[in-house]
């Protein structure tokens, strides 16, 4: 493999099936205190507690000038919520999506109709737990935990228990911030909608990318024969992932009369429907889990909506789904990682003021796997590292 880190922990075992177990108001920037500034204590007088954070004033297709780094009110959390000082956050697909508020339903959702409702657009996050709610009896002060919540481009977020488990005690902070919401979308992928069964062919189209790198490995997991499509310069960090087979997208078709496979991950590139279709058995079953064509109303979900509507009709399974966070799947991926069957690959780490910089460098299509960002103190302005573009 070339640059991309795989965290591939020690001790790998059993390769059997895994097992397992609000909104709030728009956090108004009080200043723009020079980031170095921002890690004292609480004002004595007023006791009013601060945080160094990202904040997004507007919607923007484009990161470079969107973000700006701010001291703002820490969030309170209410009585059934954990407080939680974030090491590390990570940036994904979605990270854009809610950065631009397109395609449009994203607004509608809580996200803000005419501008932002969270400070940030970071949904992802690793650290340790400052405060628990009163009714909070899964977590205590001191815990690492990764998970999700909103505005996690900060120092602290406010978490749903239902959100968060214990950090994968193998993984770093940073590396434990790449996977909850892509290794939690692979594994609803894999597990529940594509119901992947030891032995069969699955193709995966998208390997390279964020949700694609863990379904790779996942399905590996589940005892299938993995195929990974992506482009050239990726194909080594696909095979390094598992994949048995690698397709260059720039090159080959996997619609071309080659082997068909029993389960589709359709999860990059915007494939016609009757092309996926080609490739699946009799009775396979195509899960489609992302694409970013498509205009500002549907973002490409066209194809989801009739995919749906056209499975009832026919032998093959064809269907979408949005994937839902949720503590027992965090804890299924942290047995799985802690294990040694999964494992972030890791394309470099940014600082809480590069988000911008990360953003562009997945738009354009250079991420090897996930980006991380880092928000400890020591690299909050530091360049990134990792591989090269
Ligand atoms: N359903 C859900 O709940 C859910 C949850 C999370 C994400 N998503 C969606 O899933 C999609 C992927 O997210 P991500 O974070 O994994 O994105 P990502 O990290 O940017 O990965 C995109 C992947 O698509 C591949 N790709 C690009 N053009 C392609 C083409 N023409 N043919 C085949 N593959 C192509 C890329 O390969 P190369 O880099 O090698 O070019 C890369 O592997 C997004 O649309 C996202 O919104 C959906």
């Amino acid at each position: 493999m070339a640059d991309t880190d795989i965290v591939r922990p020690m001790g790998a075992t059993d390769p059997g099936r895994p097992s397992g177990r609000a909104r709030r108001k728009r956090e108004v920037p009080m200043s723009t205190t020079p980031f170095h500034d921002l890690t004292g204590p609480p004002a004595a007088d007023t006791g009013r507690r601060t945080m160094g954070a990202v904040v997004q004033d507007r919607y923007g297709p484009a990161p470079e000038g969107l973000f700006r780094v701010a001291t703002i009110d820490r969030p309170t959390i209410t009585h059934d919520q954990v407080l939680v000082r974030v090491h590390a956050a990570s940036v994904d697909r979605g990270t854009w999506h809610l950065m631009a508020g397109l395609p449009y339903p994203v607004r509608l959702v809580g996200f803000g109709l005419r501008r932002p409702t969270y400070a940030n657009p970071g949904r992802n996050l690793a650290g340790t737990v400052e405060a628990v709610g009163a009714d909070v009896t899964d977590f205590g002060a001191g815990d690492e935990v990764y998970g999700t919540a909103t505005s996690t481009f900060a120092e602290y977020a406010a978490v749903r228990p239902a959100k968060l488990a214990p950090k994968p005690a193998n993984l770093s902070f940073e590396q434990a911030a790449t996977v909850p919401v892509s290794g939690g979308t692979a594994l609803q992928a894999v597990r529940d909608h594509g119901r992947v069964q030891a032995g069969e062919k699955v193709l995966v189209i998208g390997a390279s990318g964020g949700v694609g790198s863990f379904a790779v490995q996942i399905a590996k997991v589940f005892g299938a024969e993995v195929t990974g499509v992506c482009s050239t310069s990726k194909a080594d960090l696909v095979r390094a992932l598992g994949a048995d087979h690698v397709l260059d997208y720039t090159r080959q078709d996997f619609a071309d009369g080659g082997p068909r496979f029993d389960v589709i991950l359709d999860i990059g590139g915007n494939a016609g429907l009757s092309h996926l279709r080609r490739a699946l058995t009799a009775r396979g079953r195509l899960v489609i889990v992302g694409g970013e064509a498509g205009g500002r109303l549907l973002g490409g979900s066209g194809r989801q909506i009739r995919a749906e509507l056209l499975s009832p009709f026919i032998r093959q399974q064809l269907g979408t789904f949005v994937a839902s966070e949720k503590t027992a799947d965090l804890m299924t991926l942290r047995d799985l990682i802690e294990a040694g069957e999964l494992a972030p690959a890791i394309d470099r780490t940014h600082a809480l003021s590069e988000v911008a910089a990360a953003i562009r460098h997945m738009l354009d299509g250079k991420a090897r796997g996930k980006l991380a960002v880092s928000v400890s103190p020591g690299r909050m302005q530091t360049p990134a590292t990792g591989s090269a573009p």
